[in-house]
């Protein structure tokens, strides 16, 4: 296993890490200034977001505006470093993803070589084979070599070649576009580890996108994560989850990745997570009927894989105590009505924000202290061990 130190510590309380860090049965939950602290969300930009593998999206929503027209260029933030995406470019070169039959991927610093000016604004999309800097023209290819320089010319001694766009690393895992903008992560195999042989199944990228809604909620990016890795909350705030799965089933991988997650099995007249229990869609060939995936990737992803379609959660932190979170819904036929699937999940996350809403409010008070975990946190303990190991300086793989 590479272990790659991040630059800096986390500006958090040693002491009180400590205590997060302890063995499961004795250590707490991280303390409120992990949620609270602008100087801990900065820190967690540069070294989770873009310091690891960030999620940014799938290759078609990325590559495509909302009026379905072929995109060749995206600009977005990764963390705290603007990043550029090109697409269409020759496949198989340095900075790029895809496979043989697939449109290349490449990731970029979102930075003109001559002076830094943006190449386009952040969220900002093209449609043109070059990329042109909007400040004195430098323009280049969608591999990033310079094309053209105005007023060059006749300096001699300049050489273009020297002033290609920084290639950042990306993958595209199962549909999903992963970039390194720091560009200092471990390989992305390490990254997922053990995570590929679970979610390869459902190959979802042969999914169809059948829904998808967008929350903005008043709560830190990690406690809707760590709400995500336990269903000790379960009887008191989701009945109708209670309905088709017991909130005592299943277990918890541990396995190697930055990634933690268990599975929960339906009740045995159900036969998918959907108010009736229900579907109305088919089942997934060749995966579990009667179990349900929950797997956190960090920093940003959650997978959830039901018999019949997978559900993703994919956060981007905007304030210490404001994340947004893009909720998307995958099915195998492209006709299908996802109402059932949506239904049930709609109202289960408004529950799940509301909880995670009140944690947020309740950080801020003077009152708060790091709480245990019951013994059926422990995928919660795994997660928050990850994050303390992280937050000192080593890659978020398990041990
Ligand atoms: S900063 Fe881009 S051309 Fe000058
Ligand atoms: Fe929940």
């Amino acid at each position: 296993m590479t272990v790659t130190p991040t630059t800096t510590l986390a500006p958090l309380d040693s002491a009180a890490l400590d205590r997060a860090l302890l063995a499961f049965g004795q250590s707490t939950m991280l303390p409120a200034a992990a949620y609270t602290d602008p100087a801990v969300l900065a820190w967690e930009k540069r070294n989770f977001l873009a310091g690891t593998w960030a999620c940014v999206g799938r290759t078609e929503d990325l590559s495509a505006d909302d009026g379905g027209r072929e995109l060749s260029q995206r600009a977005l933030m990764v963390g705290d470093i603007p990043v550029l995406l090109t697409f269409g470019g020759t496949a198989g070169t340095a900075g790029t993803a895809g496979t043989a039959g697939t449109e290349a991927v490449r990731a970029f610093a979102n930075t003109c070589r001559h002076r830094g000016h943006e190449l386009l604004p952040e969220g900002g999309t093209a449609a043109t084979r070059a990329i042109t800097c909007p400040y004195h023209a430098w323009s280049y290819s969608l591999e990033g070599h310079v094309i053209a320089t105005p007023e060059f010319n006749e300096v001699t001694t300049f050489d273009r070649t020297r002033y290609s766009l920084v290639p950042l690393p990306v993958e595209v895992w199962h549909g999903w576009v992963f970039v390194n903008a720091t560009g200092t992560a471990a390989p992305f195999a390490e990254h997922i580890g053990a995570l590929d042989a679970l979610v390869a199944p459902y190959a979802p990228d042969r999914l169809h996108l059948r829904a998808r809604h967008t929350y903005e909620i008043a709560a830190n990016w990690k406690i809707v994560c760590e709400n995500y890795h336990e269903c000790y909350h379960c009887p008191l705030i989701h009945p109708e989850l209670c309905q088709v799965s017991p909130p005592t089933s299943g277990d918890n991988y541990d396995l190697p990745g930055a990634w933690v997650g268990g599975s929960m099995d339906l009740a045995p007249d159900a036969v998918t997570m959907s108010l009736s229990g229900t579907s109305d869609g088919e089942p997934i060939p060749g995966v579990d009927p009667r179990t349900v995936l929950y797997l956190g990737l960090f920093p940003n992803l959650l997978i959830s894989a039901h018999p019949d379609y997978v559900m993703t959660h994919r956060m981007v932190p905007l304030e210490p105590g404001r994340t947004w979170i893009e909720c998307s819904w995958y099915f195998p036929s492209e006709t299908v009505d996802p109402s059932y699937a949506v239904d049930f999940w709609d109202l289960t996350n408004r529950q799940d924000w509301g909880a995670c809403e009140s944690v947020q409010r309740s950080l801020a008070s003077p009152h708060f202290k790091p709480g245990p975990f019951a013994p059926n946190e422990d995928a919660v303990h795994q997660w928050v061990t990850m994050l303390g190991r992280a937050y000192r300086g080593t890659a978020p793989h398990h041990p």
